[in-house]
């Protein structure tokens, strides 16, 4: 029997957990045999205390021991790949990167979650597509993977339930951003779900959790260190979120540019981290080829149109129209113009996402509806030349009123100046 004051007294202290007490800790959270209030100052204690590489191993078992696991490997007789993100604005990367990797014979099934605050979520994405379901069971997974070579769906409630209490505690008691419990719930989410290789997209700058490259090094090391001792294979890109990906953010414009993108017509930035994405997933899978084939093969694939029809087998295989004309339209669209001359010398993320947000494309609560429709496209991104009245970007949504202030928030996102920015790409760094 653990008694969780001394466990909570003992890491307030700055002392080391026996795996086993850590474990049992969780596991009797899970099972509501501790309270709320013992586990939040725990966590807390965790903010100040660190976890030791042991303790965070400790903590990622026991969630994955919490509910159900997935052995996809066995289950479809076939190397599985998948991929996360730890979440950013205008982030459709998951939506192009499937089909794409499916097309070129390597199947990708992932489990994805919602937005919230300012970053969107890829079910919500999804759902943007009439028809589309995005609540599989185990048995439709599995055989969607086998058949369509991709799915997307949402976490099932028996996969680290532990997690999802562990989560939703620490989001209302400021305990969310502590590295080693981001990296445990992310990693256990992606081991239960059963992936032999993972590729983690690292978000860096204004709009993600980790605001600098150092920050965001450490989580990475940190999910790929969990992923290795469990015996996974582990890439990780740092990416860019100190602006938009892409032009789009909002739901239905975001699907418009995934599926531009795999027909070879996205923006620049979202297309290479799509292609560099596949081509080291694609350098993991059982293709035996290495990362510069991967993206001869990424390449061609949405080249030859390959990756559109497994995007389009895919959306109809979960129920949606993959009709890009089926996706709903705001009724009211404004153009944001440029107020002088100059070079786009910064475009913040995280405004941008809250100003999405507010037109109704995110949810503040997790209760809140979404607005399909709504949302913003950024015409202009860092570095761009403009012209006074250009337009900057254009607002997407329901009614006058709300697109008015958007369009102040968005104006109030950019920041033009008389010299260009220093230059650099969407990916910052890759850990292997
Ligand atoms: N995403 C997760 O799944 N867990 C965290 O702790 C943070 C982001």
């Amino acid at each position: 029997m653990i008694r969780p004051a001394e466990l909570i007294e003992e890491k307030r202290n700055g002392g080391e957990h026996d795996p086993a007490e850590l474990a049992e800790l969780i596991l009797a959270y899970a099972r509501d045999e501790v309270p709320d209030y013992q586990l939040a100052a725990w966590c807390m204690a965790v903010y100040f205390r660190g976890l030791s590489a042991a303790e965070t191993d400790a903590l990622t078992d026991a969630m994955i021991r919490s509910g159900e696991t997935l052995d996809l490997g066995v289950l479809l007789g076939r190397k599985v790949v998948d991929k996360h993100s730890t979440g950013g604005v205008g982030d459709k990367t998951s939506i192009a990167v499937g089909p794409i990797v499916a097309a070129c014979g390597v199947p990708l099934g992932k489990m994805s979650g919602r937005g919230l605050g300012h970053t969107g979520g890829t079910l919500d994405k999804l759902e943007s597509i009439p028809g589309l379901r995005v609540e599989l069971s185990t048995e439709e997974f599995v055989a969607q993977l086998r058949d369509v070579g991709v799915a997307i769906v949402g976490q099932t409630a028996d996969l680290v339930p532990a997690d999802k209490k562990l989560y939703a505690l620490r989001d209302v008691t400021a305990t969310v951003d502590i590295v080693p419990l981001i990296a445990s719930s992310i990693m256990s989410k992606k081991l239960a779900a059963g992936a032999e290789a993972i590729v983690l997209d690292v978000k860096v700058g204004d709009g993600a959790f980790m605001r600098t490259l150092d920050e965001a090094r450490v989580l990475a090391e940190q999910m790929r260190d969990i992923g290795v001792r469990a015996g996974r294979e582990v890439t990780c890109l740092l990416t860019d979120m100190d602006q938009p990906l892409g032009r789009a953010v909002g739901n239905a414009l975001e699907i418009h540019e995934a599926r531009d993108t795999l027909r070879g017509d996205g923006p620049e930035d979202f297309t290479e981290l799509v292609l560099d994405a596949c081509a080291r997933l694609l350098a993991h899978s059982d293709l035996g080829i290495d990362v510069d084939e991967g993206r001869r093969r990424a390449e061609a694939a949405v080249a030859d149109g390959s990756a559109l029809e497994a995007y389009e087998r895919w959306i109809r295989a979960q129920g949606g129209d993959p009709d890009p004309a089926a996706l709903e339209q705001a009724p009211v669209r404004v153009p944001v113009p440029a107020p002088r001359d100059g070079v786009v010398r910064r475009l913040a993320a995280r405004a941008v996402g809250l100003a999405a947000l507010e037109l109704g494309a995110g949810r503040r609560t997790k209760t809140d509806p979404v607005d399909h429709a709504v949302g913003v496209l950024c015409f202009a991104k860092r570095g761009d030349t403009v012209l006074a009245g250009d337009d900057l970007a254009e607002v997407h949504a329901r009614d006058d009123e709300a697109a008015a202030r958007c369009v102040e928030e968005v104006l109030a996102a950019y920041e033009l100046g008389d010299h260009a920015p220093p230059e650099h790409g969407i990916l910052l760094d890759v850990l292997v």
